[in-house]
């Protein structure tokens, strides 16, 4: 069976007990670090508003399982997958903000902004990102030379070679005819989403002390496991309601998507082989722990077929 075809049935899928023991593991650590006695009272109220509320995490369990694919605990990257969902929740709150996407609902859960103010969701937003990378400083069992690593991908993922520049395009570049070529919509969406999940794999290896040929196949388990990601979050966007989201429906409409760009089929099809490639790459990547981030891009495949299929 063709990789992107066992991707898509699900087959050699993480286990869902697994996932969920990860997250909460996650959920655990991100709300020690932003406890109710933290000051000032509003602006923690905020933060654990967009960072506490129901999201999949999948990120953080991005950068804990490539941990554990080299060979070691995956809790020695409990920081750094926090840290990367810390600005995973920062970069929702600012896509929110009528600025950007107008969203009304996120998580299943009122946005931010609306609920404290645009000026509240803003400082939550450079806190949270700040944050992030005191959180990885501060991991003193990781060697500062990787803990300096970490900073820079991070920092990387975040500025205009990442989110900041693939959502400054996402916001210039309205109408649907607008992404024009696939190569053009693929950096975009590399920038706004992959980037993340790229840091996220390569963090999580660097806190293992991996070698850098195992850093570099993460980056790329990351990357293709983003572009699937995204390609299946426009899909959503016009194929699910807000009850299976938790977002506001329709928010692509107009916009450049990979929809607008390959039509429904074509963007499913598309998600399908990159999430296919990232299997591929995590399974050819070594380690001596277990591989489960091949079972993580087969998961995530077999979820979003099944709500696009609905
Ligand atoms: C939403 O990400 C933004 C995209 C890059 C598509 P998620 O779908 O991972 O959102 P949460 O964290 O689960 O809410
Ligand atoms: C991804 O794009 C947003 C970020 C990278 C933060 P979208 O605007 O499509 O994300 P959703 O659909 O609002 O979650
Ligand atoms: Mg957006
Ligand atoms: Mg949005
Ligand atoms: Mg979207």
């Amino acid at each position: 069976m063709a990789v992107a075809e066992s991707a898509a049935s699900g087959i050699g899928a993480l286990d869902p007990r697994r996932l969920g023991d990860l997250k909460s593991l996650v959920d655990a650590r991100l709300e020690a670090l932003f406890h109710e006695e933290r000051d000032p009272p509003r602006l923690i109220c905020a933060i654990r508003h967009g960072l506490l509320s129901p999201g999949k995490r999948l990120r953080p369990i991005i950068a804990l399982l490539s941990c554990e694919q080299w060979g070691s605990e995956p809790e020695l990257a409990l920081d750094v997958a926090c840290a990367v969902e810390m600005v995973h929740a920062a970069s929702l709150i600012m896509d929110d903000l009528p600025a950007m996407d107008d969203a009304r609902l996120r998580r299943g859960c009122v946005t931010t902004h609306v609920v404290f103010g645009e000026g509240t969701g803003m400082l939550a937003t450079i806190t949270l990102m700040n944050e992030a990378f005191r959180v990885i400083s501060d991991m003193k069992h990781v060697p500062a030379e990787r803990r300096l690593r970490c900073v820079a991908y991070l920092a990387k993922a975040i500025g205009p070679d990442g989110l900041a520049g693939g959502q400054e395009k996402d916001i210039t570049c309205d109408g649907k005819n607008a992404g024009k070529t696939l190569a053009e919509m693929e950096l975009r969406h590399r920038q706004k989403t992959g980037a993340l999940f790229a840091a996220a794999a390569a963090m999580g290896a660097e806190t293992a002390c991996a070698d850098a040929d195992f850093v570099e196949a993460m980056r790329d388990y990351g990357d293709a496991l983003g572009l699937g990601y995204q390609a299946f979050d426009d899909v959503i966007d016009c194929a699910a309601p807000s009850e299976v989201t938790g977002k506001d429906e329709g928010q692509d409409e107009g916009k450049s998507t990979v929809v607008s760009l390959l039509g429904r089929d074509g963007a499913s099809n598309a998600a399908s082989v990159w999430l296919g490639r990232a299997a591929a790459i995590a399974d050819a990547a070594g380690g001596r722990g277990p591989r489960s981030l091949s079972g993580l891009a087969r998961f995530v495949n077999a979820n979003f077929s099944a709500i696009t299929a609905s």
